[in-house]
């Protein structure tokens, strides 16, 4: 039992947290939000998001987590028992994540095995609403089950039990050691031949021509916060979890800087691929870029699609990378996903790992076929929201304060600092997780219930309420149950 939750060495921790870090939001997400919110001006609120949130946040996250080397929901027990709703809401949320993540990956999956013949046909956008997710802009499509994209879904989820019911190091740790590298090695590889395209300046002079008059506005800074959030996976728990289960020795510091830098380099050099590429298709096909990117979605479902048509045989290498790359990226993030509520759970109810992740994936499988019904692609988006802009913030705002100040932040710098070969924390880490952090939550808060507020239907309103009603009612349930386990109110601190 000993070592079934504990990673093999510190190189498993740092790479299955670079692997939960890089997803979809670098390879789908990041290019077109780069691109519509001020090009190269970009830049300047991505790196304000990633030095004053994400490197003293992570660290925290990091720290914490070490500290109880428990699940989440264990640590806010014994930090404040009063708080334990709470502590179940979080893993609930990232676990209704998961289930919509898990879709995506589906649709990746198909277009994997389309791309052996290019089987989207000549116009892959009506292909993707049309023919495959018969795709209905309203909840009238729930009834209409697409059994094709269903079995997409389920194989993904048979991943995850495949990967996460077995011990930590040889099931998770070992598949993050060989695809992480990999992931790196096959995107190296698509960006290096997409820059060779003729037409490949035409795309990165757009993507690259920065509008600085961007930079005044509200909405780009937002977009640089959520960006940095979602794909450094901050905040849901994923961080803490991993970094419970290691071992002793760890310089966390280090760890949760090489995650960054990694995670950063990813999804910029992706995005130079994604507009070689597409300056590729616009000089083939005379439309603007401006034109062909619409949303993050169909980039790449259907921009994609088209410019591995033009690109004739070559399209046929390329297409299987990309979509291979994106189902690896997908899968070692969802691994992460899954595992926030699955230690709870072993936590809480002293059940083996195998016994949880199979109850679990069960349970994700078959809430995720809402999704592959013809209101899927409605629902996800709607679900993306709820998650990402309303429950996620607050829910990083109280984890803030429960960790920096509950906690005491302050516990966390000897000990971090002995073990650092890069940098030490000092006044500057304190001050952000204590202040500056929780005040810009605030801001970001407000910004995205105003986002929200723009797609009032009394159906999207619907939707998040019957997920809020599902995250409370089964943290609840996952709350009044009466814990199995004899040390459920006992968790140790490694850091005395
Ligand atoms: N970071 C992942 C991505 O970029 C998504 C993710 C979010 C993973 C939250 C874990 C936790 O796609």
């Amino acid at each position: 039992m000993a070592n079934e939750n504990k990673w093999g060495s510190n190189l498993a921790f740092i790479l299955a947290m670079i692997g939960s870090a890089v997803g979809l939001g670098n390879i789908w997400r990041y290019p077109y939000v780069l691109y519509s919110n001020g090009g190269g001006a970009f830049y300047i609120p991505y790196l304000v998001a990633i030095i004053t949130l994400a490197i003293p946040f992570l660290i925290l996250e990091y720290g914490v987590g070490y500290n109880y080397q428990s699940s989440f929901t264990k640590a806010i027990v014994k930090l404040k028992p009063k708080f334990e709703l709470y502590g179940w809401m979080l893993p609930v949320s990232i676990f209704i994540l998961t289930i919509y993540y898990s879709t995506i990956i589906g649709w990746d999956g198909i277009y994997l095995f389309l791309s052996f013949f290019k089987g989207w046909g000549a116009d892959p956008n009506t292909f993707l609403n049309v023919n495959l997710l018969q795709s209905t802009n309203s909840l009238s499509g729930v009834f209409n089950f697409i059994p094709f994209v269903a079995i997409f879904i389920l194989l993904g989820w048979f991943f995850i039990w495949f990967i996460s019911h077995r011990n930590l190091d040889e099931g998770l740790g070992r598949v993050c050691k060989i695809f992480v590298p990999l992931l790196f090695v096959v995107m190296f590889i698509i960006v290096v031949a997409s820059l060779t395209l003729p037409g490949a300046n035409i795309g990165l002079a757009e993507l690259f021509h920065p509008d600085w008059s961007l930079l005044g506005h509200f909405d780009i800074w937002m977009a640089a916060f959520g960006q940095v959030f979602f794909s450094l996976s901050l905040g849901m728990g994923a961080g803490f979890t991993y970094a419970s289960y290691t071992e002793d020795n760890i310089d966390l510091i280090s760890s949760g800087l090489y995650v960054i830098i990694a995670n950063c380099a990813f999804e910029n050099f992706t995005a130079l691929g994604v507009f070689s590429i597409l300056g590729y298709m616009s000089l083939q096909s005379g439309t603007p870029v401006s034109e062909i990117i619409s949303q993050g979605t169909t980039l790449i479902f259907v921009a994609y699609p088209q410019v591995f048509n033009i690109l004739g045989t070559l399209g046929l290498i390329l297409g299987p990378l990309f979509f291979f790359t994106v189902y690896v990226a997908g899968i070692t993030s969802m691994l992460s996903t899954f595992e926030v509520l699955s230690i709870a759970v072993q936590n809480k109810f002293a059940l083996s790992r195998r016994k949880v992740t199979t109850i679990l994936c069960l349970i994700g499988a078959l809430a995720s076929m809402v999704y592959a019904t013809s209101a899927g692609g409605y629902i996800l988006e709607i679900a993306d929201i709820f998650i990402n802009n309303i429950f996620i913030i607050v829910s990083v705002f109280v984890e803030c304060i429960l960790f920096a100040w509950v906690f005491k932040a302050e516990k966390l710098i000897d000990f971090m600092n002995s073990r650092s070969k890069t940098f030490k924390l000092g006044k500057w880490w304190l001050l952000h997780v204590k202040y500056i952090i929780p005040i810009l939550l605030v801001i970001i808060w407000f910004g995205g219930m105003h986002e929200l507020l723009k797609i009032k239907t009394t159906e999207s309103a619907m939707i998040v309420t019957v997920l809020a009603l599902i995250l409370i009612i089964v943290s609840w349930i996952f709350t009044r149950m009466p814990a199995k386990s004899q040390d459920w109110f006992e968790t140790e601190e490694r850091i005395k």
